[in-house]
């Protein structure tokens, strides 16, 4: 019997893993200089906390969680994104009780039952970041900014910020009604989705991906022009500081945003490489959640990025992702020279370097092909005639040139001399 990863959900394996790796570090350090300090949040989380925060009209909840009972018969859910799971740990460890901000990331799985295609996964990666108790504009130039540093050091080319503002619960309603009011006459046309949405939450109709939906809303009212004297404030605040940055951005009336918990601030990192996924990142403010899930009145804005879609781009582009070779091969020729070459691959292993050993007393041959062919650096030779005379042989891979060398000196040699050497 022979089985398969489930539909939509993959393995990562090298060489693909080392553009993760290179994405998770970037990430890492990038994070460290604004300081953002990582949480780990649990993957499954009881069902409310998602449907509470996520809102029960989006495509996430209605449709896309993994939810499932345990033996006590509790609703789980499989966490769809890291916003909730943050926020309930922010509120249930009283971490508002500390200096404002407190700024977090975190990384991991996700799970959302979407049909798979290009760039969309059941099972998908993110690392997300959320910074709590600022309401000025700052912190969301602060935090578009980091998001910037960090796809420009990850060496991503040609994405759009995109941005938006969703406006707050006080300048909702009235555009709530322009949006009831301009999608009331052609109704029946739209998708029994978007139907239901126009008495649950008409801002969902603008984020439909229905081809006919993104028809019949063309020319729907947009939010900028329903925002109340605060928002707008906060707006221009945000876009001025980005103009002064000389941070470019796309404004998109649109942007509404696929989870229900957003105000103010909406921000999106697009791609055309990627087909019909678009998004590589995205985020926004969510002044309300904190409040919601019984904490303080606490302003908050956070991203998330996708790591399949940012690992395939990088990867389409060609970038200088060079998959990590090892350095050292010992080639060794008989019982003695292959346990004295296992000790001289411990002694460079801790000194850093990798070392990849002969396991199979294969002929000399046959070792350095594979040394070859596993893109070593260096092959060291040892047989039993250079045991007896303390030396072995040395062979640069790449760049031709052989020698011989004391054992005690091998480490030293493992610099640049024998790099660069082409006698
Ligand atoms: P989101 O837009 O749902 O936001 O997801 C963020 C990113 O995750 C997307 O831009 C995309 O790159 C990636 N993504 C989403 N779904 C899939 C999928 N099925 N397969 C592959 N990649 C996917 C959030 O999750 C918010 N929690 C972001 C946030 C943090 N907002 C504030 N703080």
């Amino acid at each position: 019997m022979a089985y398969n990863a489930l539909k939509g959900i993959q393995d990562i394996l090298p060489p693909d893993i080392h553009v993760w790796q290179r994405i998770e570090s970037v990430a890492r350090e990038i994070f460290q200089r604004y300081g953002f300090q990582e949480i780990r949040v649990p993957i499954i989380e009881s069902t409310d906390v998602f449907i509470r925060s996520i809102g029960e009209t989006t495509d996430i909840v209605e449709k896309e969680m993994y939810t499932f009972q345990d033996k006590a018969g509790r609703s789980i859910t499989m966490r769809p994104e890291g916003t909730a799971p943050a926020v309930r740990c922010y509120v249930e460890h009283h971490l508002y009780n500390l200096p404002v901000p407190q700024k977090f990331f975190y990384s991991g799985p996700m799970f959302r039952y979407e049909r798979p295609q290009k760039g969309r996964f059941r099972q998908f990666y993110q690392i997300g970041v959320e910074a709590f108790g600022v309401s000025q504009p700052s912190i969301d130039v602060e935090v578009i900014a980091m998001l910037k540093n960090l796809l420009e050091g990850i060496g991503l080319k040609e994405v759009k910020f995109e941005l938006n503002s969703i406006g707050c619960e006080k300048c909702r309603p009235d555009y709530k009604n322009a949006l009831l009011k301009f999608f009331e006459s052609k109704l029946s046309d739209f998708c029994p989705d978007c139907q239901r949405r126009y008495n649950a939450n008409p801002l969902r109709i603008l984020d439909c991906k229905v081809e006919r939906c993104i028809e019949l809303r063309k020319g729907a009212p947009a939010v900028a022009e329903h925002l109340c004297g605060d928002c707008r404030e906060h707006f221009t605040g945000l876009v001025s500081r980005l103009d002064l940055m000389k941070i470019a951005y796309t404004l998109n009336p649109n942007l509404v945003r696929g989870l229900d918990y957003y105000t103010r601030t909406t921000f999106e990192v697009t791609t055309e490489h990627l087909g019909a996924q678009k998004a590589v990142a995205a985020g926004g403010r969510y002044d309300r959640l904190v409040e919601e899930f019984g904490g303080p009145s606490t302003p908050a804005i956070g991203f998330a990025i996708g790591m399949e879609r940012i690992a395939t781009l990088l990867q389409t582009q060609n970038s200088e992702l060079r998959t990590p070779q090892p350095k050292v091969f010992i080639a060794t020729l008989g019982k003695e020279a292959e346990i004295e070459g296992f000790k001289i691959a411990e002694d460079l292993r801790a000194r850093g370097f990798w070392v990849e050993p002969n396991y199979a007393g294969a002929s000399l041959k046959s070792q350095l092909r594979k040394a070859d062919r596993i893109g070593a650096e260096i092959a060291f030779i040892i047989g039993e005639n250079e045991l007896k005379a303390g030396k072995i042989q040395w062979k640069n891979l790449k760049k031709g040139g052989q020698g011989e060398v004391e054992i005690k000196d091998i480490p030293a040699i493992l610099t640049d001399d024998i790099q660069t050497s082409n006698p």
